[in-house]
Protein backbone atom coordinates (compact mmCIF):
# COMPACT_ATOMS: atom_id res chain seq x y z
CA UNK A 1 0.00 0.00 0.00
CA UNK A 2 2.71 2.22 0.51
CA UNK A 3 4.45 1.76 -2.79
CA UNK A 4 0.95 2.86 -3.96
CA UNK A 5 1.49 5.76 -2.19
CA UNK A 6 -0.76 5.06 0.85
CA UNK A 7 0.69 6.55 4.44
CA UNK A 8 0.47 2.89 6.39
CA UNK A 9 0.27 3.09 10.33
CA UNK A 10 0.89 -0.20 11.35
CA UNK A 11 -0.44 -1.23 15.29
CA UNK A 12 0.32 -4.97 15.87
CA UNK A 13 -1.55 -6.85 18.96
CA UNK A 14 0.85 -8.51 21.78
CA UNK A 15 0.42 -11.76 19.82
CA UNK A 16 1.24 -10.38 16.45
CA UNK A 17 4.71 -9.76 17.48
CA UNK A 18 5.26 -13.31 18.08
CA UNK A 19 5.03 -13.71 14.70
CA UNK A 20 6.45 -10.60 13.21
CA UNK A 21 9.06 -8.21 15.15
CA UNK A 22 7.68 -4.72 15.19
CA UNK A 23 10.86 -3.34 13.55
CA UNK A 24 9.78 -5.13 10.35
CA UNK A 25 6.30 -2.99 10.38
CA UNK A 26 8.43 0.20 11.25
CA UNK A 27 10.99 -0.67 7.87
CA UNK A 28 7.99 -0.78 5.60
CA UNK A 29 5.57 1.63 6.80
CA UNK A 30 4.54 5.34 6.96
CA UNK A 31 5.82 5.68 10.43
CA UNK A 32 6.96 3.35 13.45
CA UNK A 33 4.80 0.65 14.57
CA UNK A 34 2.57 0.82 17.67
CA UNK A 35 2.33 -2.10 19.98
CA UNK A 36 0.68 -0.40 23.23
CA UNK A 37 -1.59 1.79 24.48
CA UNK A 38 1.24 2.98 26.54
CA UNK A 39 4.32 4.24 26.58
CA UNK A 40 4.76 6.58 23.50
CA UNK A 41 6.01 9.68 24.08
CA UNK A 42 5.12 11.40 20.90
CA UNK A 43 1.63 10.52 20.72
CA UNK A 44 -0.15 10.08 24.15
CA UNK A 45 -3.08 9.17 23.11
CA UNK A 46 -2.14 6.41 20.29
CA UNK A 47 -5.76 5.11 19.60
CA UNK A 48 -8.04 8.21 19.29
CA UNK A 49 -4.35 9.93 16.67
CA UNK A 50 -5.05 6.35 14.79
CA UNK A 51 -8.52 6.19 14.68
CA UNK A 52 -9.17 10.16 13.81
CA UNK A 53 -7.01 10.33 11.12
CA UNK A 54 -7.32 7.14 9.02
CA UNK A 55 -9.43 6.65 5.73
CA UNK A 56 -9.78 3.12 6.57
CA UNK A 57 -9.06 0.55 8.87
CA UNK A 58 -7.89 -2.86 7.57
CA UNK A 59 -7.50 -5.51 10.53
CA UNK A 60 -5.53 -8.34 8.47
CA UNK A 61 -5.33 -11.13 9.45
CA UNK A 62 -8.69 -10.68 11.77
CA UNK A 63 -8.46 -13.64 14.35
CA UNK A 64 -11.57 -15.37 16.07
CA UNK A 65 -9.96 -13.58 19.39
CA UNK A 66 -9.77 -10.34 17.32
CA UNK A 67 -13.41 -10.28 16.52
CA UNK A 68 -14.81 -11.39 18.95
CA UNK A 69 -13.58 -8.51 21.25
CA UNK A 70 -14.32 -6.46 18.90
CA UNK A 71 -18.02 -7.69 18.61
CA UNK A 72 -18.15 -7.09 22.10
CA UNK A 73 -16.81 -3.69 22.24
CA UNK A 74 -13.81 -4.62 24.68
CA UNK A 75 -11.06 -2.03 24.20
CA UNK A 76 -8.43 -3.92 25.59
CA UNK A 77 -5.47 -3.14 23.36
CA UNK A 78 -4.34 -0.52 21.21
CA UNK A 79 -5.86 -2.28 17.72
CA UNK A 80 -9.52 -2.85 19.98
CA UNK A 81 -9.51 1.11 21.45
CA UNK A 82 -7.95 2.49 18.04
CA UNK A 83 -11.25 0.25 16.20
CA UNK A 84 -13.29 2.04 18.96
CA UNK A 85 -12.01 5.22 18.47
CA UNK A 86 -12.61 5.64 14.32
CA UNK A 87 -15.29 7.30 12.27
CA UNK A 88 -13.38 5.40 9.39
CA UNK A 89 -15.09 2.38 7.64
CA UNK A 90 -13.44 -0.95 9.14
CA UNK A 91 -12.46 -3.90 6.62
CA UNK A 92 -11.57 -7.60 8.17
CA UNK A 93 -10.00 -10.28 6.50
CA UNK A 94 -10.46 -12.86 8.82
CA UNK A 95 -7.75 -16.20 8.96
CA UNK A 96 -7.99 -19.03 10.97
CA UNK A 97 -8.81 -22.72 10.73
CA UNK A 98 -11.68 -24.65 9.42
CA UNK A 99 -13.13 -25.49 12.24
CA UNK A 100 -12.86 -22.38 13.99
CA UNK A 101 -14.16 -20.14 10.90
CA UNK A 102 -17.32 -22.36 11.34
CA UNK A 103 -18.00 -22.06 15.09
CA UNK A 104 -21.61 -20.38 15.56
CA UNK A 105 -19.87 -17.86 17.93
CA UNK A 106 -17.75 -16.61 15.13
CA UNK A 107 -19.79 -16.61 12.89
CA UNK A 108 -22.69 -14.96 14.81
CA UNK A 109 -20.00 -12.29 16.17
CA UNK A 110 -19.25 -11.85 12.26
CA UNK A 111 -22.83 -11.01 11.25
CA UNK A 112 -23.05 -8.59 14.60
CA UNK A 113 -20.27 -6.93 12.75
CA UNK A 114 -21.73 -6.89 9.67
CA UNK A 115 -24.89 -5.47 10.58
CA UNK A 116 -23.51 -2.20 12.23
CA UNK A 117 -21.36 -1.40 8.82
CA UNK A 118 -18.17 -3.32 9.18
CA UNK A 119 -16.94 -4.99 6.28
CA UNK A 120 -15.64 -8.32 5.95
CA UNK A 121 -13.49 -10.35 3.13
CA UNK A 122 -14.63 -13.90 2.92
CA UNK A 123 -11.19 -16.15 3.75
CA UNK A 124 -10.06 -18.17 0.79
CA UNK A 125 -9.71 -21.89 0.87
CA UNK A 126 -6.36 -23.15 0.72
CA UNK A 127 -3.08 -24.18 2.49
CA UNK A 128 -3.53 -23.60 6.78
CA UNK A 129 -1.16 -23.32 9.38
CA UNK A 130 0.23 -26.80 10.18
CA UNK A 131 -0.50 -28.35 7.19
CA UNK A 132 -3.66 -28.63 6.92
CA UNK A 133 -6.10 -27.21 4.08
CA UNK A 134 -9.59 -25.76 4.15
CA UNK A 135 -11.49 -22.70 4.62
CA UNK A 136 -10.07 -20.01 6.62
CA UNK A 137 -6.59 -18.78 4.15
CA UNK A 138 -5.53 -15.49 4.76
CA UNK A 139 -6.36 -13.85 0.91
CA UNK A 140 -3.42 -12.94 -1.34
CA UNK A 141 -2.19 -9.23 0.12
CA UNK A 142 -2.38 -7.80 -3.97
CA UNK A 143 -6.30 -8.88 -3.35
CA UNK A 144 -6.19 -7.18 -0.08
CA UNK A 145 -4.83 -4.38 -1.86
CA UNK A 146 -7.03 -4.22 -4.86
CA UNK A 147 -10.15 -4.46 -2.44
CA UNK A 148 -8.31 -1.84 -0.26
CA UNK A 149 -7.89 0.70 -3.02
CA UNK A 150 -11.46 0.09 -4.32
CA UNK A 151 -12.93 1.31 -1.38
CA UNK A 152 -10.75 4.14 -0.33
CA UNK A 153 -10.80 5.68 -3.97
CA UNK A 154 -13.86 4.68 -5.57
CA UNK A 155 -13.69 3.45 -9.00
CA UNK A 156 -13.02 5.94 -11.92
CA UNK A 157 -15.56 4.87 -15.29
CA UNK A 158 -17.66 6.46 -17.73
CA UNK A 159 -20.14 7.15 -14.94
CA UNK A 160 -17.84 8.88 -12.99
CA UNK A 161 -19.50 11.76 -11.27
CA UNK A 162 -23.34 10.48 -12.20
CA UNK A 163 -26.42 10.04 -10.44
CA UNK A 164 -27.99 6.68 -11.27
CA UNK A 165 -31.28 5.62 -9.45
CA UNK A 166 -31.96 2.09 -9.73
CA UNK A 167 -35.29 0.05 -9.03
CA UNK A 168 -35.39 -3.95 -8.16
CA UNK A 169 -37.12 -6.35 -6.86
CA UNK A 170 -40.92 -7.40 -7.16
CA UNK A 171 -43.94 -4.65 -5.40
CA UNK A 172 -45.78 -6.30 -2.48
CA UNK A 173 -49.50 -5.42 -2.69
CA UNK A 174 -51.04 -5.98 0.67
CA UNK A 175 -54.45 -7.89 1.00
CA UNK A 176 -54.68 -8.12 4.59
CA UNK A 177 -52.33 -7.99 7.11
CA UNK A 178 -50.87 -11.56 6.49
CA UNK A 179 -51.00 -12.11 2.31
CA UNK A 180 -49.29 -10.23 -0.46
CA UNK A 181 -49.92 -10.34 -3.93
CA UNK A 182 -46.72 -10.33 -5.88
CA UNK A 183 -44.90 -11.73 -8.48
CA UNK A 184 -41.75 -13.59 -9.34
CA UNK A 185 -39.12 -10.90 -9.85
CA UNK A 186 -35.81 -11.81 -7.46
CA UNK A 187 -34.11 -8.42 -7.64
CA UNK A 188 -30.69 -9.37 -9.65
CA UNK A 189 -30.94 -7.62 -12.46
CA UNK A 190 -31.34 -4.76 -10.68
CA UNK A 191 -28.73 -5.26 -7.75
CA UNK A 192 -26.30 -6.43 -10.68
CA UNK A 193 -26.98 -2.61 -12.75
CA UNK A 194 -26.34 -1.43 -9.23
CA UNK A 195 -22.85 -3.14 -9.10
CA UNK A 196 -22.36 -2.57 -12.32
CA UNK A 197 -22.46 1.01 -12.13
CA UNK A 198 -20.84 1.46 -9.11
CA UNK A 199 -18.11 -0.11 -10.61
CA UNK A 200 -18.13 2.06 -13.12
CA UNK A 201 -17.99 5.41 -11.14
CA UNK A 202 -21.58 6.18 -10.40
CA UNK A 203 -23.17 7.06 -7.29
CA UNK A 204 -26.20 4.92 -6.91
CA UNK A 205 -29.52 4.36 -4.95
CA UNK A 206 -31.59 1.19 -5.26
CA UNK A 207 -34.95 1.55 -4.52
CA UNK A 208 -35.81 -2.62 -3.72
CA UNK A 209 -38.04 -4.67 -2.11
CA UNK A 210 -35.57 -7.27 -1.55
CA UNK A 211 -32.34 -7.56 0.30
CA UNK A 212 -29.60 -9.24 -1.48
CA UNK A 213 -25.74 -9.01 -0.05
CA UNK A 214 -23.84 -6.39 -2.35
CA UNK A 215 -19.88 -6.62 -2.89
CA UNK A 216 -17.19 -5.36 -0.48
CA UNK A 217 -16.05 -3.10 -3.30
CA UNK A 218 -19.77 -1.28 -3.67
CA UNK A 219 -21.21 -1.30 -0.28
CA UNK A 220 -20.33 2.58 -0.03
CA UNK A 221 -21.17 3.82 -3.47
CA UNK A 222 -24.89 2.13 -3.21
CA UNK A 223 -27.71 3.48 -0.75
CA UNK A 224 -30.14 1.23 -0.68
CA UNK A 225 -33.56 2.27 0.03
CA UNK A 226 -36.35 -0.47 1.27
CA UNK A 227 -39.97 -0.26 -0.14
CA UNK A 228 -42.44 -3.08 -1.01
CA UNK A 229 -45.80 -1.69 -2.05
CA UNK A 230 -46.09 -0.19 -5.41
CA UNK A 231 -47.09 3.29 -4.38
CA UNK A 232 -43.97 2.79 -1.88
CA UNK A 233 -42.03 2.32 -4.89
CA UNK A 234 -43.44 5.68 -6.50
CA UNK A 235 -43.06 7.71 -3.50
CA UNK A 236 -38.75 6.96 -3.27
CA UNK A 237 -38.53 6.67 -7.11
CA UNK A 238 -40.44 10.28 -8.03
CA UNK A 239 -38.52 12.05 -5.10
CA UNK A 240 -35.02 10.84 -6.14
CA UNK A 241 -35.64 10.91 -9.84
CA UNK A 242 -35.09 14.83 -9.45
CA UNK A 243 -31.20 14.96 -8.87
CA UNK A 244 -30.37 11.44 -11.06
CA UNK A 245 -28.77 11.22 -14.64
CA UNK A 246 -29.89 8.14 -15.13
CA UNK A 247 -33.25 6.32 -13.97
CA UNK A 248 -33.76 2.75 -14.40
CA UNK A 249 -36.65 0.72 -13.53
CA UNK A 250 -35.76 -2.82 -13.38
CA UNK A 251 -38.61 -3.24 -10.67
CA UNK A 252 -41.58 -5.43 -11.71
CA UNK A 253 -44.07 -3.37 -10.21
CA UNK A 254 -47.43 -4.43 -9.62
CA UNK A 255 -50.31 -3.41 -12.19
CA UNK A 256 -53.27 -3.32 -10.12
CA UNK A 257 -53.19 -2.70 -6.26
CA UNK A 258 -56.03 -2.85 -3.57
CA UNK A 259 -57.39 -1.66 -0.65
CA UNK A 260 -56.05 -4.05 2.30
CA UNK A 261 -58.22 -5.62 5.23
CA UNK A 262 -56.94 -3.88 8.47
CA UNK A 263 -58.12 -7.74 9.52
CA UNK A 264 -56.78 -10.52 8.27
CA UNK A 265 -60.19 -12.04 5.87
CA UNK A 266 -61.60 -15.45 7.92
CA UNK A 267 -61.50 -18.97 6.21
CA UNK A 268 -65.02 -19.27 7.49
CA UNK A 269 -66.66 -15.87 5.84
CA UNK A 270 -65.93 -17.87 1.85
CA UNK A 271 -63.97 -16.87 -0.69
CA UNK A 272 -63.36 -13.23 -0.70
CA UNK A 273 -63.97 -11.25 -3.79
CA UNK A 274 -61.07 -8.59 -4.15
CA UNK A 275 -61.27 -5.69 -5.72
CA UNK A 276 -58.15 -4.19 -8.10
CA UNK A 277 -57.37 -0.40 -8.48
CA UNK A 278 -54.61 0.01 -10.87
CA UNK A 279 -51.72 0.86 -9.48
CA UNK A 280 -49.20 3.89 -10.08
CA UNK A 281 -47.44 3.61 -13.15
CA UNK A 282 -44.24 4.47 -12.05
CA UNK A 283 -41.96 4.58 -15.38
CA UNK A 284 -44.94 6.40 -17.20
CA UNK A 285 -44.88 9.01 -14.50
CA UNK A 286 -41.07 9.07 -14.38
CA UNK A 287 -41.03 10.31 -18.29
CA UNK A 288 -43.70 13.09 -17.25
CA UNK A 289 -41.50 14.68 -15.43
CA UNK A 290 -37.80 14.14 -17.11
CA UNK A 291 -35.15 16.20 -16.03
CA UNK A 292 -33.25 17.76 -18.53
CA UNK A 293 -30.38 15.48 -20.12
CA UNK A 294 -31.90 12.91 -17.48
CA UNK A 295 -31.43 9.32 -19.33
CA UNK A 296 -34.55 6.84 -18.63
CA UNK A 297 -34.45 2.87 -19.14
CA UNK A 298 -37.34 0.80 -18.67
CA UNK A 299 -37.96 -2.97 -19.08
CA UNK A 300 -40.90 -4.98 -20.74
CA UNK A 301 -41.23 -8.22 -19.56
CA UNK A 302 -42.99 -10.35 -22.34
CA UNK A 303 -44.28 -13.92 -22.88
CA UNK A 304 -45.66 -13.88 -26.23
CA UNK A 305 -45.30 -11.55 -29.74
CA UNK A 306 -42.05 -10.36 -27.47
CA UNK A 307 -40.62 -7.74 -30.21
CA UNK A 308 -44.11 -6.53 -31.76
CA UNK A 309 -45.58 -5.92 -27.82
CA UNK A 310 -41.90 -4.22 -27.10
CA UNK A 311 -41.97 -2.08 -29.86
CA UNK A 312 -45.37 -0.72 -29.07
CA UNK A 313 -44.51 -0.23 -25.71
CA UNK A 314 -41.18 1.70 -26.55
CA UNK A 315 -43.25 4.47 -28.62
CA UNK A 316 -46.28 4.13 -25.57
CA UNK A 317 -43.97 4.36 -22.74
CA UNK A 318 -41.37 7.37 -24.36
CA UNK A 319 -37.68 5.87 -22.36
CA UNK A 320 -34.61 6.09 -24.26
CA UNK A 321 -33.72 2.26 -23.76
CA UNK A 322 -36.44 -0.62 -23.78
CA UNK A 323 -34.33 -3.61 -22.09
CA UNK A 324 -36.90 -6.37 -23.80
CA UNK A 325 -37.12 -9.85 -21.33
CA UNK A 326 -38.31 -12.95 -22.73
CA UNK A 327 -39.46 -13.90 -19.70
CA UNK A 328 -40.60 -17.48 -20.99
CA UNK A 329 -37.24 -18.11 -22.75
CA UNK A 330 -35.41 -20.38 -20.56
CA UNK A 331 -32.65 -19.22 -18.59
CA UNK A 332 -33.97 -15.84 -18.66
CA UNK A 333 -35.74 -13.80 -16.59
CA UNK A 334 -37.19 -13.88 -12.75
CA UNK A 335 -35.87 -16.45 -10.99
CA UNK A 336 -32.46 -17.00 -12.89
CA UNK A 337 -28.88 -16.38 -12.33
CA UNK A 338 -28.76 -15.48 -16.04
CA UNK A 339 -30.42 -13.32 -18.23
CA UNK A 340 -30.88 -12.50 -22.23
CA UNK A 341 -32.31 -9.69 -23.47
CA UNK A 342 -32.92 -7.32 -26.71
CA UNK A 343 -32.17 -3.81 -26.21
CA UNK A 344 -34.33 -1.58 -27.89
CA UNK A 345 -32.90 2.29 -28.44
CA UNK A 346 -35.47 5.19 -29.10
CA UNK A 347 -34.73 4.59 -32.88
CA UNK A 348 -35.86 1.11 -32.93
CA UNK A 349 -32.60 -0.20 -33.52
CA UNK A 350 -32.48 -3.92 -31.86
CA UNK A 351 -29.12 -5.14 -30.03
CA UNK A 352 -29.41 -8.63 -29.08
CA UNK A 353 -27.61 -9.68 -25.76
CA UNK A 354 -27.64 -13.57 -25.62
CA UNK A 355 -28.05 -15.79 -22.54
CA UNK A 356 -25.09 -14.67 -19.48
CA UNK A 357 -25.00 -13.39 -16.44
CA UNK A 358 -27.00 -10.66 -14.63
CA UNK A 359 -23.78 -8.77 -14.22
CA UNK A 360 -22.59 -9.19 -17.97
CA UNK A 361 -26.48 -8.27 -18.79
CA UNK A 362 -25.64 -4.88 -16.91
CA UNK A 363 -22.58 -4.49 -18.30
CA UNK A 364 -24.55 -4.95 -21.89
CA UNK A 365 -27.76 -2.18 -20.51
CA UNK A 366 -24.66 -0.11 -18.78
CA UNK A 367 -22.66 0.34 -22.32
CA UNK A 368 -25.66 1.02 -24.26
CA UNK A 369 -26.23 4.27 -21.59
CA UNK A 370 -23.02 5.35 -21.26
CA UNK A 371 -23.07 5.80 -25.51
CA UNK A 372 -26.01 7.80 -25.32
CA UNK A 373 -24.28 10.17 -22.67
CA UNK A 374 -21.98 10.81 -25.42
CA UNK A 375 -24.30 11.01 -28.22
CA UNK A 376 -26.17 13.78 -26.04
CA UNK A 377 -30.14 13.31 -24.95
CA UNK A 378 -32.83 13.14 -26.60
N1 LIG B 1 -43.65 -0.24 -14.60
C1 LIG B 1 -43.84 0.79 -13.71
N2 LIG B 1 -44.99 0.85 -12.97
C2 LIG B 1 -45.94 -0.09 -13.12
C3 LIG B 1 -45.75 -1.15 -14.02
C4 LIG B 1 -44.60 -1.21 -14.75
O1 LIG B 1 -42.98 1.65 -13.58
N3 LIG B 1 -47.03 -0.01 -12.38
C5 LIG B 1 -42.41 -0.26 -15.38
C6 LIG B 1 -41.56 -1.49 -15.18
O2 LIG B 1 -40.60 -1.27 -14.16
C7 LIG B 1 -40.88 -1.63 -16.52
C8 LIG B 1 -41.89 -1.07 -17.49
O3 LIG B 1 -42.78 -0.26 -16.72
O4 LIG B 1 -39.70 -0.86 -16.59
C9 LIG B 1 -42.68 -2.08 -18.25
O5 LIG B 1 -43.26 -3.00 -17.37
P1 LIG B 1 -44.11 -4.21 -17.94
O6 LIG B 1 -44.67 -4.98 -16.79
O7 LIG B 1 -43.34 -4.93 -18.97
O8 LIG B 1 -45.23 -3.44 -18.74
P2 LIG B 1 -46.57 -2.77 -18.32
O9 LIG B 1 -46.45 -1.32 -18.58
O10 LIG B 1 -46.96 -3.14 -16.94
O11 LIG B 1 -47.57 -3.39 -19.40
P3 LIG B 1 -48.13 -4.93 -19.50
O12 LIG B 1 -48.10 -5.48 -18.10
O13 LIG B 1 -49.48 -4.75 -20.04
O14 LIG B 1 -47.19 -5.66 -20.43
Amino acid sequence: MRDKGYYVAPVLTPDATRFVGAVTFSALASEPARTSLYGDPTTPIPHTYLGQHAALVVVAPATAHLIARYATGLADDLLTATLLATRAPVLLCPAMHTEMWEQPSVQENLATLRRRGVMVMEPERGALAGGDEGVGRLPEPTRIAALVEAIVEGYRGPFSGRRVLISAGGTREAIDPVRVLSNRSSGRQGYALAEVAARQGASVTLVSTVELPLSLDTVRAIDVVAVESAAEMYDAMMKRSLDSDVVIMAAAVADFTLTASKEKLKKREGVPELRFTPAPDVLAELVAQRQRGQLIVGFAAETTNVMANASAKLREKRVDLLVVNDVAAPGAGFMHETNEVVLLDRDEVAERVSLRSKEAVAVAILARVAAMFEDGPS
